[in-house]
């Protein structure tokens, strides 16, 4: 099937890291984490990231690299009543990509306003169209990329990007030391309460945040998985891939909330921490400018690495199911796929676009991280650990293949209905105001 293939292993390493390490690590874990109580929530976070989600990484590394096929084509080949749930998978990818484009645009405005003078706020910023503009120019070049190939297209990009990634975020941390708000933020991140423990809300909250940050569960990195060569050990890029993103979420809670504190800021903001909190902060500090282009710079290349895999996980499927080319494929589904956000880029623009009072936007994300996520990690755990019996995959996971089928998916069951429990509340509340 699939004759595409990585040049390299570092290739793979950069391109799977660029596809993990995104705006999930900067503008959603630092909005988790400050809703969450800072360091009480990195205990489940960490254990979710190494007990679960590194077992499923190989699990799709593995999948990918044994059948040589993109998500449907791998459901399909376990029993053709598997081929919708394959197809299902690859829609909610699609939706995923459909929002994080909007916010990609967002960065790239944010970006481009710091570029050429004193930034911008949110406020200002939505009272025009320009985020929908924005949000073209980010479907744009994340199609471009995808359009050039998994070697010419993808892998060169995430050699540029994501160096230029962890060297930004590790010198923004560097100065972020010289801030009065330091020491308060080491504290906040990194003093675990552990009596919040108890709380099943902030377990949901970590899992859902590490599987959405690992990009793990979705079919990203089955389909990334089936370019790489037979000799790469895919525990071992498991791990690196963990590690990397994990670093990077940790490397920016130190530049996010050393400013938070340094200038006296919230850091429950949630959403808003990134656009609206971080901006007032550039605005008055030293070298501000410089740290805001730093700052939205390295979003943008994170998301764009992240939008690209996105839109791969489609394409592939496209071109192994139909018979259409890889250019065509990505034109077609990058229209659809911006179709589809039409909604939520209108979320945030003069129209404020909401559905029972909430943004759309927020109601993709929140619908897709508490149902979308678990429910199509559960799907490739069942799958591909219990109906498939594919040998090399059983080797590959070894001592790891227990807890993919018997562990993963009672777990995310359990963490879907409790999220599902705390969700239903306000949403139900919304309609009786
Ligand atoms: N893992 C990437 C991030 O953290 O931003 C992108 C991503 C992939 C987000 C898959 C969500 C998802 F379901
Ligand atoms: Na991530």
């Amino acid at each position: 099937m699939a004759s595409d293939r990585w040049s390299s292993r570092l290739g793979f390493l950069l391109a799977t890291t660029g596809a993990a390490v995104g705006l999930g690590n900067i503008w959603r874990f630092s909005a988790v984490l400050g809703a969450n109580g800072g360091g009480a929530y990195l205990v489940p976070y960490l254990l979710a990231a190494f007990s679960l989600a590194v077992p499923m990484l190989v699990l799709e590394l593995a999948v990918g690299r044994t059948l040589r096929s993109d998500v449907v084509s791998a459901f399909r080949s376990v029993d053709t009543a598997y081929t919708a749930l394959g197809w299902l998978v690859v829609g909610g990818v699609l939706l995923i990509l459909s929002y994080y484009l909007v916010l990609t645009g967002w960065v790239f405005g944010f970006l481009l306003s710091w570029l050429g003078g004193s930034g911008t706020t949110f406020a200002t910023f939505t009272e025009g169209w320009l985020p929908v503009g924005y949000f073209v120019v980010a479907t744009v070049v994340t199609g471009a990329v995808v359009a050039r190939g998994v070697r010419g297209g993808i892998e060169r990009m995430s050699k540029i990007v994501m160096p230029t990634v962890f060297v930004l975020l590790v010198a923004l941390a560097g100065y972020a030391v010289t801030f009065s708000g330091w020491g308060r933020a080491v504290e906040f991140l990194f003093t675990p309460d552990l009596s919040v423990l108890t709380d099943p809300a902030l377990w949901s909250a970590a899992f859902g945040q590490v599987f959405f940050s690992l990009s793990v569960g979705q079919g990203i990195m089955l389909t990334y998985g089936s370019y790489t060569d037979e000799e790469t050990d895919l525990l071992r890029s498991s791990l690196v891939i963990t590690v990397s993103d994990i670093s990077a979420a940790l490397l920016a809670g130190l530049v996010i909330f050393p400013i938070v504190f340094s200038f006296g800021l919230q850091p429950t903001l949630g959403t808003e921490l990134a656009f609206t909190t971080l901006p007032t902060a550039f605005a008055s500090m030293g070298f501000g400018r410089v740290v805001a282009v730093a700052f939205f710079g390295l979003l943008f290349f994170a998301a764009l690495s992240s939008s690209v895999s996105l839109l791969e996980v489609g394409v592939a499927a496209a071109t192994n199911t139909t018979r259409l080319g890889r250019t065509r494929a990505t034109y077609l589904l990058t229209a659809g796929v911006f179709l589809v956000g039409v909604p939520s880029a209108l979320s945030y623009s003069p129209l404020d676009l909401t559905v029972v009072g909430t943004p759309v936007l927020d109601l993709v994300d929140e619908s897709v991280g508490t149902y979308a996520l678990p429910l199509s990690a559960i799907c490739i755990a069942l799958v591909f650990g219990w109906a498939a019996d594919l040998a090399p995959v059983r080797a590959e996971l070894g001592r790891l293949y227990p807890v993919v089928r018997y562990v993963v998916p009672p777990v995310l069951a359990l963490v879907t209905a409790a999220k599902a429990a705390g969700v239903a509340r306000p949403a139900w509340r919304l309609l009786l105001d």
